[in-house]
Formats: structure tokens, C-alpha cells, sequence
């Protein structure tokens, strides 16, 4: 078997592992949740659960996966017993399809990223018919742009670990949370911003336990983190034993937050610009009218406030999308092709190849039948498929793995763990606490238990 792929430093890993993190789900996702769950009260939600329950589930799966230095069907293999080996292959092929399925509908939005990008570009150039076809839903545009897209995270992940996902994703971060900052305090000038400020930043606490808000932030967390896939175990199993992990999945935890919060001060204020400048965002039920499309109406709306200067801003906004967009799809292609090439013995190429091409053919069955497919498919896997993998990898950390076995993990990296407020709570706490919040939260939904 070819020699496994590292992460060359710790900076690596955490841009790395930011870079899955952060990405449409934060930029695009986010955003449209809050606008349909009453503003405040969601991102309130939102935030303690990732606290409560993504932060313990994402230190599970880079625990998990640094330890058995593999695949995630092998890992999950590896940590457990023989009585437990079928829920290991079953938690970890259902992993496997949840991540293609997820990169399935991520990547037709991603497209969409790309071609709003060059239809500024073309803006640019003057060619405006061009640009009005790019930024147009229609199913040949989808087609062409969503298959773009393949190519380029495909192209990515064929070349490995340190030479394809590094490299990309240690750049660009940096240049897009800078836009972001400089676009909120220009929005600060405008009418009606200091009106989504208000709606997003106090929470109707009335609403906190509505169930559908329940359920949608919890999705929300498990999917911004890209967890209850395997990728996060994948990320790990490239993790040097040298580094201390609760510090490092911290620090992922927060800068993924920190997006999405910043992502939230841009685009609900950028909405109630729209709205003072006579766009049409919400119907009379008050219910968004294009949630999808949310982004791709508020902020070019907001871009032609800014003149000839707002071409500009919209080309760089949208090409940063994209890249935030690949660094997150490589991670869940990793989730395959790991497998693929160290459980089946393809080559990283063909496997990249071969797997990819075929969630390219998923995405066009969703680009044909959209209306039916694309919601159903982020329904199923970020709503319900995510948390529920979430619980099994608690269940796999908290009661299937040896207890002596991942102390002895922890402490590579931190020699005095067993003393550490890390240490003493956690291993119960994933053990119990968080399957028994996630299990309340589908009880809730799906009114079985009141609260
Ligand atoms: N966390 C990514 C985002 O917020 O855009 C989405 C994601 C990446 C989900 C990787 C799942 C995953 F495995």
C-alpha cells in the first residue's frame, strides 16, 4: 500500500480542516436558515448546540481517526470488537454515501458560485447577454457549471494529501474573511441594514424550542463542522501524533462559527437593503420566496449600490466563494476516495476519477429534476443523516472503543491529559449527554416528546 499522506504542521491541518469547515454552508446555508427560523432566535440555537454537541462530536471523529490512521470504514473497524465489527462497516459505508450525496447538491450551488464570478467578469468586458445567461437559472447553465466543478475538486484530490488539499486550502481564507469585514461596514452606510441587524441579533427566546427551528439548527451545526460523514476522521487519520487535539479541533470549531456569524452581519442586513430598495424577499405568508437563491438575489443587489467598484467586489466575492466551495468539496470526495484507495487498492488517481465521476452523474439526475430532488437530498443527509452518523460515532467513541486505548491517543500531543477539564468531562459526555440530545431533538421534531 502506498505510504499514508501527513499534514506538514499544524497550520496546515487547522486551514486545512477550516477550509472543509468553512465553505457554502456558512456563506450561503447559514444565512437562508436564519431567514427562514425568525432571525435571532436560530443563530441563539445554532450556537449552543454547536457548543453543546459539534464541538464533543468533532474531537470524536479527529480522536478516532488519528488513532487508527485510516480510511473511515477501517477506523471504525479498528477501535472495535468483534461483536461490533457489522455496526462499524455499516456506520461507515452509510458515512461514505452521505458525503458523495452531500457533494452531489454542494457542488450544483458551488456552480453557481463560478458562474456568477465570470458574469462579473463578462460584466467587465461589456458582454452583458453573456452575463444575463450566467447569472439566469436555467438547466444548461447548471449543467455546464456543475460539471466544471467536478473537474477542479476532482483534479485536487488526485494529487493527495500535501500537495493537492494543503496547498489550496492554506491561501485564500484569509482574503475571504477580509472581504467579508469590509463588506459589513459598507453595508453600515446603507438604509435598512440597522433593521436586519436588529432582527438578527435579538432572539425571540419564545421560539428557541419550535421544532423545526430544533431540527434545522441542529443540521445546521452538524453540517457547517462537515461532521457525521468521516471527513473530520479522515482530516485526522493526516493528523501528526505530535499535536494536542482538543486544542486544535477548538480552534477549527471557532473560526467556523466566526464565518458563519460574520457571513450572518453581511447577508440579513443585505436583505433589508434589498427589501428598502424595492426587491421582493419575503411573500405575504412570510416565507422566504427564493430561499436557494437568497444570496445570489441580496447580494448582487447590493453590489450594484457600490457603482462600477461593485463589479469588481462582486468578481472577488463570488471566485472566494468558489474556492471556500473546493476546499470544503475536496474533504467530502476524501471521505470515497480514502476508501476506495486503501481498502479496494485503486490508485488515488483512478479512485479520484472513477468516484467522482460518478457523483457527477448524481448531480445531474438532481440538475434534471431539481425541484424535486435538490431539497429532498439536503433534507435527508444535513437534517437527518448527519446527526443521526454523529450518534453512532458518540456510540463508537463513548461505549465501543477501549477507554485505557483512547487516553493513550490523547495523550500523544498532550502528556498530561488524564489532569485536563478536557479529559474529565468529555468521554462522558459524548457517551451520553450528547446521543441523548440528539435523540431528544428527532423526538421533538417529530413530536414524540414535548418540550
Ligand atoms: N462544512 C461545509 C460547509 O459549511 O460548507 C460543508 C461540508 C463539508 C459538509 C464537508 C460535510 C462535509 F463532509
Amino acid at each position: 500500500m502506498a505510504a499514508r499522506g501527513e499534514f506538514s504542521s499544524r497550520m496546515a491541518f487547522v486551514l486545512a480542516a477550516s477550509g472543509s469547515a468553512i465553505g457554502l454552508g456558512n456563506i450561503w446555508g447559514f444565512p437562508i436558515k436564519v431567514a427562514s427560523n425568525g432571525g435571532g432566535a436560530f443563530v441563539f440555537t445554532y450556537v449552543v448546540l454547536t457548543f453543546l454537541l459539534a464541538y464533543p462530536i468533532l474531537m470524536a471523529e479527529l480522536i478516532i481517526g488519528r488513532h487508527a490512521k485510516s480510511d473511515t470504514v477501517t477506523s471504525l473497524v479498528k477501535i472495535s470488537g468483534s461483536s461490533t465489527k457489522p455496526l462499524a462497516f455499516l456506520t461507515g459505508y452509510w458515512g461514505i454515501l452521505t458525503a458523495s450525496l452531500i457533494l452531489s447538491f454542494y457542488a450544483i450551488v458551488a456552480g453557481w458560485m463560478i458562474a456568477f464570478g465570470l458574469g462579473s467578469a463578462a460584466e467587465l468586458l461589456g458582454m452583458n447577454e453573456f452575463k444575463e445567461w450566467l447569472t439566469s437559472f436555467s438547466l444548461y447553465r447548471n449543467l455546464i457549471f456543475v460539471s466544471l466543478f467536478y473537474i477542479l475538486t476532482i483534479g485536487i484530490v488526485a494529487n493527495g494529501v500535501a500537495s493537492g488539499i494543503e496547498k489550496w486550502s492554506t491561501r485564500l481564507m484569509p482574503m475571504l474573511i477580509v472581504l467579508i469585514l469590509a463588506l459589513i461596514a459598507y453595508i453600515s452606510t446603507q438604509n435598512g441594514a440597522a433593521e436586519g441587524w436588529r432582527v438578527y441579533l435579538q432572539p425571540d427566546f419564545s421560539r428557541i424550542l419550535n421544532p423545526d427551528l430544533l431540527i434545522s439548527a441542529l443540521g445546521q451545526a452538524f453540517f457547517s463542522l462537515s461532521l457525521g460523514v468521516g471527513t473530520m476522521m479522515v482530516y485526522g487519520s493526516y493528523i501528526s501524533k505530535s499535536e494536542n487535539l482538543p486544542k486544535l479541533g477548538a480552534t477549527v470549531a471557532l473560526m467556523d462559527i466566526g464565518i458563519a456569524f460574520m457571513a450572518g452581519l453581511l447577508v440579513i442586513p443585505a436583505m433589508y437593503v434589498a427589501q428598502a430598495n424595492g426587491v421582493t424577499i419575503y411573500n405575504e405568508a412570510g416565507a422566504l420566496i427564493d430561499s436557494d437563491g437568497l444570496i445570489f438575489t441580496v447580494l448582487p443587489a447590493l453590489f450594484k449600490t457600490m457603482g462600477f467598484a461593485g463589479i469588481i467586489v462582486s468578481l472577488l466575492f463570488f471566485t472566494l466563494m468558489t474556492i471556500a466551495a473546493v476546499t470544503s468539496s475536496i474533504s467530502m470526495l476524501e471521505v470515497p476516495v480514502s476508501h476506495a484507495q486503501e481498502s479496494h487498492g485503486m490508485s488515488r488517481k483512478s479512485a479520484s476519477w472513477a468516484v467522482g465521476t460518478a457523483i457527477l452523474a448524481t448531480s445531474i439526475i438532481i440538475v434534471f429534476n431539481f425541484g424535486t430532488l435538490f431539497g429532498l437530498v439536503i433534507d435527508l443527509t444535513t437534517k437527518y443523516s448527519e446527526p443521526l452518523i454523529g450518534i453512532l460515532f458518540c456510540i463508537f467513541a463513548g461505549w465501543v472503543w477501549q477507554r485505557d486505548s483512547m487516553l493513550k491517543e490523547l495523550e500523544q500531543g498532550s502528556p498530561d491529559m488524564q489532569n485536563t477539564l478536557f479529559w474529565k468531562i468529555w468521554p462522558t459526555y459524548v457517551k451520553v449527554v450528547c446521543p441523548v440530545i440528539v435523540l431528544a431533538v428527532f423526538m421533538h421534531s417529530f413530536g414524540l416528546l414535548n418540550f
